[in-house]
């Protein structure tokens, strides 16, 4: 097992890339924390970890919020003593054209996608700090890499620009002893995908990829990435953004 015994946060894991990720660190021996703004629903990601031997927990958060943030944390704690591993992975996507956008628009996008994972990343490496290990993984988006945004999406696209951007700030901070990464993933089949025929033609796979394939680079940067490896966008677009 890759994660035995490793405690992993994975924010906004009852749908999509998360859930895909939590079901998948747990298979690999992770205690997980399943987390979504929202209740938990019946037949949730941590119903399906145990009911599959593994050990999780669901903590209601909402990660633009402090407190919540904070409280996660200590739960955590409580529950099983550390936090080895943070998969940065909530996120909210409201496309809208640009002469529609507000600024109450570009504040929810940014509280959320960014300013969010800037608040869990703080928590996790007060811990990590201390214990001179850990691992942090950011989810981005192609969207945030250059050329890619457009008309629909720039406050997205911006907020998964400053993804990167602080991706490789805190990988600086954090260095040596925590590894700091970020998934760029294109096309993907979740709830929040609104990718048209013409983008997915812009792919070489031709189809919307699947949340497991996400959740199979964020293990590998979760457990066997070597220390070298960190300040780094691992680009999962099925050649998406070579296309550009
Ligand atoms: N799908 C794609 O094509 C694609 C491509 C590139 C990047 N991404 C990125 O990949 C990540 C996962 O996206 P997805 O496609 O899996 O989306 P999804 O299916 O919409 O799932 C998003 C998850 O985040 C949770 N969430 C949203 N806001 C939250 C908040 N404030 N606090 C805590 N949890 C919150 C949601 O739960 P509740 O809303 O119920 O709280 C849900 O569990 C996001 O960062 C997204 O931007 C997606």
């Amino acid at each position: 097992m890759k994660l035995k015994d490793k405690v992993a946060i994975i924010t906004g894991s009852t749908k999509g890339m998360g859930k895909a990720i939590a079901l998948l660190f747990a298979k690999e021996g992770a205690k997980v924390v399943v987390n979504s703004r929202s209740a938990e629903e019946e037949n949730s990601t941590r119903k399906l970890i145990e009911k599959d031997g593994g050990s999780a927990i669901f903590i209601q958060a909402d990660i633009s919020n402090p407190k919540d943030v904070k409280d996660m944390f200590q739960e955590t704690v409580e529950t099983f003593g550390t936090v080895d591993i943070l998969a940065n992975n909530a996120g909210v996507h409201k496309p809208k054209e640009f002469f529609d956008l507000t600024k109450e628009d570009w504040e929810k996008v940014f509280s959320v996608n960014l300013i969010g994972m800037f608040l869990c990343s703080q928590q996790a490496a007060k811990i990590m700090v201390d214990h001179k290990c850990g691992r942090i993984i950011n989810t981005a988006s192609v969207r945030g890499l250059p050329h890619c945004g457009r008309d629909g999406n720039m406050d997205y696209s911006a907020s998964k620009a400053g993804v990167i951007s602080f991706t490789k700030s805190l990988a600086k901070k954090l260095a040596p002893n925590i590894q700091v990464n970020a998934i760029a993933p294109g096309p993907t089949d979740t709830d929040m995908n609104n990718w048209t025929k013409e983008d997915l033609k812009l792919t070489y796979a031709g189809r919307l990829l699947e949340p497991e394939e996400i959740a199979k680079v964020t293990l590998f940067l979760a457990s066997e990435a070597p220390p070298s490896l960190t300040g780094e966008v691992i680009v999962v677009d099925g050649g998406y953004s070579l296309k550009q």
